[in-house]
């Protein structure tokens, strides 16, 4: 079975956990149906997956997992409708953002009801008492980082802040993406009472996973087919996203190429000339390409760790493939 196939089969069983946990039609409908909306969508459901491949990778199985789990769904939808906000998109998984169908304020409420749901799943996990402090913990720890790295890149963009390195781009990825899928795994691997060094490589894997899946992101949003990503192609130009491409471009160009690319990216510009030259910029430096090496690098480093500290099994093999296909995806 290929990933995309194991994403689709496996959708429902989140979709049917969070259908126990958030209510659909409740007062007031402000709220209620607006989250229904966005989350019927549809997204690829793949955070809580992994929590799920990674318990039983450790060889463990545990009945509250599927609601430990989508506590990261939840979480991550959440970060969708504020992030759309914060970086002023207009469409998302296809549809026009709930910003933009129902104003700010409501977008804002519906995105913070979704994170009081974020608690009443853990609620309802029942974890194990022994098990729930340090739970607790992961998932702050994974909240605490996607704030972070939001902070750092919404504060880029705001403060027209550019003089950044690859590792400034990381630190900021590592929060607002890899903490989250880090997360992920390292509580699928704590509750499937895995060992400390298991868990460890676990969070790793998320983190890089993470990392490699946000790069793919920048890469789709440049060159990605319209239909499949969902998404405006270009919309990280309009932004003024400093991604790796930008910033291996940056390295590699002339003053006065660097002159262009960054005042036009301040301009948060629409114009679809100006974005073309752009494009022809990240080409005429092979920026694409070579981020799709840097993810492609970082996977198959973290790949060789996972396949050596993992017994084999049929949740391995999952994680491996499901690795790959972040880096492949279309979507
Ligand atoms: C989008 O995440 C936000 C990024 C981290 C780039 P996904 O691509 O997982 O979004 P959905 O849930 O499938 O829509
Ligand atoms: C992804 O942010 C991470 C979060 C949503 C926290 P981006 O702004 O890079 O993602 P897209 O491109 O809008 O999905
Ligand atoms: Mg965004
Ligand atoms: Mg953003
Ligand atoms: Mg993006």
């Amino acid at each position: 079975m290929n990933i995309l196939e194991l994403l689709t089969l496996r959708a429902p069983e989140i979709d049917k956990i969070m259908e126990e946990i958030i209510p659909r039609n409740a007062e007031p409908k402000t709220i209620y149906p607006l989250i229904w909306e966005f989350l019927d969508r549809g997204g690829k459901r793949f955070r809580p997956l992994l929590t799920l491949l990674c318990c039983r990778a450790v060889g463990s199985e545990y009945e509250g997992i599927k609601k430990a789990a989508a506590a990261f769904e939840i979480f991550h939808n959440f970060t969708l409708v504020h992030d759309d906000i914060e970086d002023n998109s207009l469409k998302r998984r296809g549809k026009p953002c709930i910003h933009i169908t129902n104003g700010i304020p409501l977008a804002i409420n519906a995105g913070d009801g979704l994170f009081v749901y974020v608690w009443k799943a853990v609620e309802e996990a029942n974890i194990p008492k022994d098990k729930l402090q340090r739970s607790i913990h992961i998932y702050n720890k994974a909240f605490k980082g996607v704030l972070d790295g939001q902070g750092w890149e919404i504060g880029w963009f705001t403060y027209n802040k550019w003089d950044l390195t690859e590792e400034d781009y990381l630190m900021m990825v590592k929060g607002k993406t890899g903490a989250l899928i880090a997360g992920a795994c390292e509580l699928g691997a704590y509750l499937g009472d895995g060992t400390e060094k298991q868990i460890e490589v676990l969070r790793d894997f998320g983190l890089a996973v993470g990392i490699a899946f946000q790069i793919q992101d920048d890469i789709l949003d440049i060159v990605g087919d319209n239909k499949k990503f969902q998404k405006i192609i270009k919309g990280d130009i309009t932004e003024g996203k400093r991604t790796l491409i930008v910033i291996n471009t940056l390295e590699k160009c002339t003053p006065e190429e660097r002159d262009f690319l960054t005042k036009t990216l301040d301009s948060h510009t629409e114009d679809e000339e100006l974005k073309n030259k752009v494009v022809e910029l990240f080409e005429k430096y092979d920026s694409i390409n070579y981020s799709k090496e840097f993810a492609k690098n970082i996977i198959n480093k973290e790949k060789e760790k996972l396949n050596k500290e993992l017994k084999d099994s049929e949740a391995k093999e999952k994680l491996l493939s499901m690795a790959d296909f972040f880096i492949n995806r279309e979507f």
